[in-house]
């Protein structure tokens, strides 16, 4: 059986441009793929909290996760990198936010980047564990940095997740979100036919 990872990472809980689009991703896989199991985490309700030093030590060195918050921490790190082991798919909802991407989705990937589990040092550089995913990313922003030395998200995604394995990414992006009602809608309008062009070429949705 085949499972999809999605993660919404908008603190929105409600109309999150991002979370929608992920969503119709989302639907798309599943209905191409039926009973695919579906690990889906929303970050504006359970947010990843920061790594810490002492719980990065115990990925080092498990028997020293000695503290209840040690133990959590390690406990969640094997869960997201299990849910992460299992996807075939993964599909992420980004809001831009102050040129980035959301704390808390940075704090899940120092969690999931982890030697010897996602990824391993070698003489010739770190090399990804992870492989065969196909991953799909939706950006929002209420500007439209896209091809600007400002656009961080994409080559910041491309190399994190790369790090790990995950090379087969393909970005949705909407765009001129906050730059007034006619843009807002030809941003989403673009989106969606950028997700039904995935959907409908892609061998995979
Ligand atoms: C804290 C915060 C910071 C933001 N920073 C940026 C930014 O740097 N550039 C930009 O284009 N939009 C920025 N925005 C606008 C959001 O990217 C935009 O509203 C996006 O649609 C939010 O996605 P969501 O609806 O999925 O939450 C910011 C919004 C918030 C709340």
């Amino acid at each position: 059986m085949k499972t999809l990872l999605q993660i919404n990472a908008s603190m929105q809980e409600q109309d999150a441009q991002s979370s929608q689009l992920s969503n119709t991703m989302a639907d798309a896989l599943l209905s191409r793929f039926v009973g695919m199991r579906h690990i889906k985490r929303d970050f504006s309700k359970d947010p990843i909290p920061h790594l810490d030093h002492s719980i990065f030590q115990s990925f080092y060195d498990p028997m020293a996760a000695q503290t209840p918050a040690q133990q959590a921490g390690l406990a969640l790190s094997h869960t997201l990198i299990l849910e992460l082991k299992e996807a075939d798919f993964i599909v992420l909802g980004v809001p831009m936010y102050n040129l980035m991407i959301p704390s808390t989705l940075k704090a899940w990937i120092d969690y999931v980047t982890r030697a010897g589990q996602t990824f391993q040092f070698t003489e010739s550089g770190p090399i990804g564990l992870l492989e065969g995913k196909k991953c799909y990313i939706s950006v929002t922003q209420g500007g439209n940095f896209l091809g600007t030395p400002n656009d961080l998200i994409t080559p910041y995604l491309k190399a994190a997740l790369g790090l790990i394995g995950i090379t087969e990414i393909e970005f949705i992006y909407a765009n001129g979100l906050a730059m007034g009602p006619q843009a807002a809608e030809a941003g989403l309008s673009e989106a969606h036919k950028q997700i039904a062009k995935i959907t409908q070429t892609s061998e995979a949705a």
